[in-house]
């Protein structure tokens, strides 16, 4: 499974992406205004630390002017991912940006049957956002599996890529179901390496250590 990390903030991308921790970016608008930063701005330096995809959102709702926005974000660099929302509009955008040769995500997905429309407009990745299903107490992974199994159906290319992680239970689960890629939080890959029985194991070796002397150095 790929890792994208979620954010807009350089430093948690630069920090994630010299461990090899980062296939790829996705923002939003509300990561971008959390950033403080211009959109194009912003974006360009993501996509000069980072060689995967690089997804920018379109801000328009009609689909003539996503796709001119699209245009304009796709010209920020190769790797540009054009994130339109998951309308009628926005699959309309998808058709003719992804026909142009763009990577398109679809995001704001919340059914399987959203996920179809996506694949069959040509979507690069589809977004079906994992946590706020459970906030509603829905089964965001439960999600994540139907789509899994409709696109290996048909042989759909389109990526699932689990968005809205919340927990690290969230990245195994996708992991296990299938999911291409999970987008989450820096904060949420860290927490991949935590486990109390390391954290245990890791004060009785520094005990032994200190009671034996042992050095190395
Ligand atoms: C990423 O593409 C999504 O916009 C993001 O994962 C949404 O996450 P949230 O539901 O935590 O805002």
């Amino acid at each position: 499974m790929k890792f994208f990390v979620d954010t807009a903030e350089i430093d948690q991308i630069k920090e994630l992406n010299e461990l090899g921790m980062v296939d790829g970016v996705t923002t939003n608008p509300s990561l971008i205004a959390k950033s403080g930063r211009d959109i194009l701005e912003v974006t360009k330096e993501i996509c000069s630390i980072v060689s995967g995809p690089v997804s920018a959102e379109v801000t328009a709702l009609k689909a003539d002017e996503m796709i001119a926005e699209g245009r304009k974000l796709a010209k920020i660099a190769p790797n540009i991912a054009v994130k339109v929302p998951l309308t009628w509009d926005g699959l309309k955008a998808c058709k003719v940006l992804s026909d142009e040769g763009n990577m398109v995500n679809v995001t704001l997905c919340f059914s399987a049957n959203q996920a179809l429309l996506a694949a069959k407009a040509g979507a690069t990745f589809i977004s079906p956002f994992v946590g706020r299903l459970d906030d509603i107490n829905l089964d965001g992974l439960d999600l994540i599996a139907d789509i899994r199994q409709i696109y290996d159906n048909y042989g759909f290319k389109t990526q699932i890529l689990a968005a809205s992680i919340r927990s690290v239970n969230h990245m195994s689960e996708c992991a296990k179901i299938g999911a291409d890629v999970a987008t989450a939080p820096a904060s949420v890959i860290k927490a991949m390496a935590n486990h109390i029985l390391t954290d245990k194991g890791l004060a009785g070796f520094l005990a032994d250590i200190e009671k034996a002397k042992i050095k190395i150095l």
